[in-house]
């Protein structure tokens, strides 16, 4: 989600939307803004892009130079009038906007409608204004203060009050928020980018700071009341670049953003010490499982990949069979579909039709359907019978990567609850496997910060018309997916080949100097990798190699290697991909093509 807020002598509906404007790439479903008028506040929000509020603020002008701003990415409820920001108090004295996830919302929810409090939205953020208005004694920063020393989880919050109009106020905890400071007038923002119109001087504000603005002034402090004294930052960067958070492209961005989204992903589903997977999105029963003879997994593209490694992990896990299809082959072979099937469909945006179809046709047969999917409120999320949220953000760049890695995260989230729910997976391999995901962001933010000998291979390598990449098992779904990076994005025609298959066809394209990307990963396949990386070495290829930390051994038949920090062989895909998306990255810089948006490609297919 973005904020924006203002305080000044001027118009604030203006200065706001224009804001909005240029946050619309962190979530464009629904939007709005609460503006304090003549000591009253008036809110005005609506389902839809930017342009549907600006069309009803157009109809309904509101005057006032004091205001807060939301476009939104719904995580908790739908898209809809009622749940898009600001949220407000019963009297419309206290509205707010937040970006995050308010993670104890619901038990924060039940105490204050113990209290008294109604809701009118399916919202987390809604206990916000709610929970200032409990603490409300004449101080809108000490009840802020209060309020938010009861959330746990992520926020980024802009606050009015029509009791204080001279007043805005701004927190954050792990979500980004900034403040710019104007001459006579200033603002809030979730991003640089929406004050560079105004001003390029900002604060950024650290995690449980909060700031009081006035039209002239702006003053900071810890959660704990102390005052802190806070530097300005001068912006010299243009508006283009900073939306991109100083990245020269949306997909580096999102590529940086992984750690947080395979975090997020699992937050409040796995967790350390607890030994079951909260799934309370999920209402499959034990009994439900019993009568399952056979699941389905279906998607395109990226989704479809992501889906291969769920067959891996589901079977293995689960034991229970598993089949993989593309959506748009799925829905023409007269798939068997009954009450027994367990469709499993995956897709980023919700919206891609053959995905949406096959689902339908799934649901017609009678077979249940859980949808794994980043928006809230899609297509795919309305009409499954369940749904798994994944919480990558929006991903702007149409080749697909932190979406990818969170629906990595969902297919295992959901082997682990069906296979202790069947009771074929162990306690003591849930503890394994568990104890080892929570640890996978801080692994893939190390794996990050090596990129070197990426960097250099794309540099030599970029000139090649082909690419091979090869592994076996998980590894093998992960080539899939890496190959499809680099034809997306850099145009080089790329195989991704099991490794054992080679001998059957594919070696005889081998030949002096094409780039072989070799993925040796799964613990009780690597000797096996190592000879089938021996025979394309024998026929001149250049390899580049991808390894747990400790298996020196692979260098010697390698011309690079990249080791990943060790964890077990079932969840290295989540790892072993981003060296892989980095590549596909940097050979299409160096090839000069436009990263974010390659040609021929579409974001979001809603056409068969
Ligand atoms: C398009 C995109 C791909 C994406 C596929 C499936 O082809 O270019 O990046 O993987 O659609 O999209 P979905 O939104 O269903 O995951």
């Amino acid at each position: 989600c973005g904020i924006v807020g203002y305080i000044g002598p001027k118009k604030a509906v203006p200065i706001l939307i224009e804001g909005l404007s240029k946050l619309e790439y962190r979530g464009y479903d629904s939007a709005g803004v609460a503006i304090i008028n003549q000591g009253k506040i008036q809110v005005e929000k609506c389902k839809g892009r930017l342009a549907a509020l600006e069309e009803r603020l157009k109809n309904n002008p509101i005057e006032g130079s004091v205001g807060i701003g939301h476009t939104r990415w719904a995580t908790h409820g739908e898209p809809s009038d009622v749940n898009s920001h600001p949220h407000s108090n019963k009297d419309f004295t206290i509205s707010v906007v937040h970006n995050g996830i308010i993670e104890n919302y619901l038990k924060l929810k039940e105490w204050l409608m113990s209290l008294g409090y109604e809701f009118k939205t399916e919202t987390d953020t809604e206990v916000v204004p709610h929970l200032i208005d409990y603490f409300y004694e004449g101080d809108i920063l000490k009840a802020t203060m209060q309020a938010v020393s009861k959330i746990e989880g992520s926020y980024a919050l802009g606050i009015i009050c029509s009791k204080e109009p001279d007043k805005l106020i701004a927190v954050r905890k792990d979500s980004p928020l900034i403040v710019g400071k104007g001459q006579g007038e200033n603002f809030i923002a979730s991003d640089i980018p929406a004050v560079l119109p105004y001003t390029r001087d900002v604060y950024l504000l650290d995690n449980r700071e909060i700031a009081v603005l006035t039209k002239d002034n702006v003053e900071f402090y810890t959660l704990e009341g102390l005052k802190i004294n806070k530097e300005i930052f001068h912006v010299t960067w243009d508006a283009a670049s900073a939306e991109k958070g100083g990245y020269e492209h949306f997909m580096i961005k999102e590529i940086h953003e992984q750690p947080k989204a395979i975090k997020d992903t699992m937050t409040s589903r796995i967790m350390m010490d607890v030994d079951e997977v909260k799934l309370d999105d999920i209402k499959l029963t034990k009994e439900d499982l019993e009568s399952i003879s056979k699941i389905y997994i279906v998607a395109c593209g990226t989704a479809y990949h992501a889906g291969i490694v769920g067959k891996y992990v589901i079977e293995r896990l689960a034991k229970i069979p598993v089949e993989v299809d593309v959506a748009s082959e799925f829905r023409y072979r007269n798939p068997l579909i009954n009450k027994n099937t367990l469709m499993i469909v995956v897709s980023q945006s919700g919206e891609t039709a053959d995905t949406l179809a096959a689902l339908r046709l799934a649901k017609e047969h009678g077979a249940r359907v859980i949808a794994i999917t980043n928006v809230v409120g899609s297509s795919v999320a309305r009409e499954a019978d369940d749904v798994l949220y994944t919480w990558a953000g929006p991903e702007i760049a149409v080749a697909s990567t932190k979406a990818y890695v969170t629906q990595l995260i969902a297919m295992y989230i959901i082997a682990l609850y069906l296979g202790r729910l069947n009771g074929n997976l162990s306690i003591e391999e849930f503890r394994l496997i568990r104890d080892e995901m929570l640890k996978l962001p801080e692994k893939a933010e190390y794996l990050l910060n090596q990129k070197e000998t990426i960097q250099k291979f794309a540099a030599t390598h970029y000139v090649h018309k082909d690419m091979f990449y090869i592994g076996r098992g998980l590894d093998f779904a992960v080539a899939l997916e890496g190959a499809l990076k680099i034809k997306e994005i850099s145009y080089i025609h790329a195989e991704a080949y099991a490794a054992g298959e080679l001998k059957h066809g594919p070696i005889a394209l081998i030949d002096k100097g094409v780039p072989v990307i070799a993925l040796a990963t799964q613990e009780e396949l690597f000797e096996k990798m190592l000879s089938n990386i021996k025979e394309v070495v024998a026929r001149g290829a250049h390899v580049i190699s991808f390894a747990f930390e400790g298996n020196d051994d692979i260098s010697k038949v390698s011309d690079a290697v990249v080791y990943l920090p060790k964890t077990l062989s079932i969840l290295a895909p989540v790892l072993s991909v981003i060296p892989l998306q980095l590549l596909a990255y940097y050979t299409a810089v160096e090839r000069g093509c436009d990263v974010d948006k390659p040609r021929n490609l579409a974001k979001s297919v809603t056409v068969e």
